[in-house]
């Protein structure tokens, strides 16, 4: 110990990697626990941008480990050229920095032949997929007839299951989906050839690693990925991924007790985005929305799809900070209000007339939701080159302080640029402060 969740806290893309390469600067470990390269992570660090799908973020520090824990799905080819792109980069990518979990699912491209043809079926009801096969491989994982990592070890006994999916998910491909694609065996086959060749120097027992780092008292930090509004669950169902992607999460992920998490740091952008469809009360569907789109670079890392941007949701917020215990938040790309003259803030919901305090079950109900407002004086100073929170315009800080108030959890830190300088401490984030800077908590 000590240890830190940092969670996504709306519907993903809220800047999380660099969150995570920030205060991993003296950690000795950070461990991915969910999802897989449905994610995309940013980190721009002296002018080079690197975007990271399925490495944790923490692997552009020298001194930190890696882990991929066992509740990724892992597409080997998209994990090799990642691995292949750092190391072109100069970074130390090596088994003894980056372990995988035996108990990780792989995906397989059966699972993306799958999940396109899906949405594709689904027509205008699509859930907007990243189309990377996630869905399918943790069904495939719930009934017991996925690829584990520890599986590339015995190839032999592997090859008939292989062959016994391939033919099962071609005959739903075509009687169920009515699609015209087949997955070849032959070309599946060689790919999981390629990624026992690869990985199998990678594989190891993260629950133990991370287990014995805590033990040890190393700073050990669990990244998510996507958000807490795309949780399985608890997300606006069924417009979410097939992960739990809440704090919790960072345990079942990874193979450790609730005991293994001192501090849960919830990440939000100072305003609103989602990707694919759904409800979404607070969007901005006119020239606003399109303004900060650009401004804020609101395209994804990992499709380029454009993100629909909207105000800040402190009903959603509520939720996600109650969902995952957050101790704090983050407010990343604070930056990107400058200039807007009167921002708005989601205060509450109503619902057919009334007053309502948390996100409905039912997708049809939320689509129907209101949102009530409060304004607030924007501010025209650029903040780029600001490193210290005092340094902030007023109009910011009250911003701030007033999403902290109606939210009753409070903020330390704010970023506002894609640079590691411009991260800025409040003045009550001593626990943060301390994680940084490599002291004891
Ligand atoms: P899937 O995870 O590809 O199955 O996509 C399910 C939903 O989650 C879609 O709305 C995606 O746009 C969304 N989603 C998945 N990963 C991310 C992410 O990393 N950032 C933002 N949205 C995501």
């Amino acid at each position: 110990m000590p240890s830190l969740v940092v969670i996504g806290a709306q519907w993903g893309d809220e800047g999380k990697g660099k969150v995570v390469d920030y205060l991993t600067s003296n950690a000795d470990c950070v461990v991915r626990f969910q999802g897989g390269n449905n994610a995309g992570h940013t980190l721009v660090i002296d002018g080079v941008t690197t975007k990271l799908h399925l490495v944790p973020s923490g692997i552009l520090r020298e001194n930190t480990k890696c882990y991929i824990g066992a509740g990724v799905v892992i597409d080997a080819g998209v994990l090799l050229q990642e691995l292949a792109g750092l190391r072109k980069s100069g970074v130390n990518v090596s088994p003894s920095r980056l372990v995988i979990d035996a108990n990780a699912h792989l995906i397989l491209s059966y699972h993306s032949a799958i999940d396109k043809a899906r949405e594709e079926a689904k027509g205008v009801n699509k859930i907007g997929t990243t189309g990377r096969g996630i869905g399918p491989a943790y069904e495939d994982r719930a009934s017991r007839s996925g690829v584990r990592l520890a599986e590339l070890f015995a190839l032999e006994d592997l090859k008939p299951k292989v062959l016994d999916n391939v033919n099962e998910r071609n005959e739903y491909l075509s009687a169920v989906l009515k699609s015209s694609v087949r997955v070849d065996f032959k070309e599946v086959w060689s790919s999981i050839e390629r990624a026992a060749e690869a990985l199998c120097p990678h594989v190891g027992n993260v629950s133990l690693l991370v287990h014995e780092a805590l033990k040890r008292g190393e700073r050990v930090v669990f990244e998510g990925a996507q958000g807490a509004l795309l949780d399985q669950s608890f997300g606006t169902f069924p417009y979410v991924t097939s992960s739990h992607t809440i704090s919790g999460a960072a345990l079942t992920g990874t193979g450790v007790g609730p005991g293994a998490i001192d501090y849960v740091v919830g990440v939000a952008k100072a305003y609103c985005t989602r990707v694919g469809s759904g409800p979404f009360p607070t969007e901005l569907l006119d020239t606003l929305g399109d303004a900060i789109r650009e401004k804020g670079g609101e395209y994804g890392t990992t499709t380029g799809r454009p993100r629909r941007c909207g105000w800040f949701d402190c009903v959603a917020m509520r939720r996600a900070i109650r969902l995952n215990g957050a101790n704090s938040l983050v407010i990343t790309k604070l930056d990107v209000l400058s200039g807007i003259e009167k921002i708005r803030v989601c205060i509450g919901y109503s619902l057919d007339g009334k007053k309502i305090e948390d996100i409905p079950a039912l997708a049809g109900e939320y689509a129907k939701v209101v949102p009530v407002y409060i304004e607030l004086d924007g501010w025209k100073e650029n903040l780029s080159g600001i490193t210290k929170w005092h340094q902030l315009p007023a109009n910011a800080r009250l911003y701030l302080s007033t999403l902290s108030e109606i939210l009753a959890c409070p903020i330390s830190v704010v970023s506002v640029g894609a640079e590691r300088a411009s991260t800025l401490f409040s003045s009550g984030a001593e626990f943060l402060k301390s994680f940084v800077s490599g002291e004891r908590p």
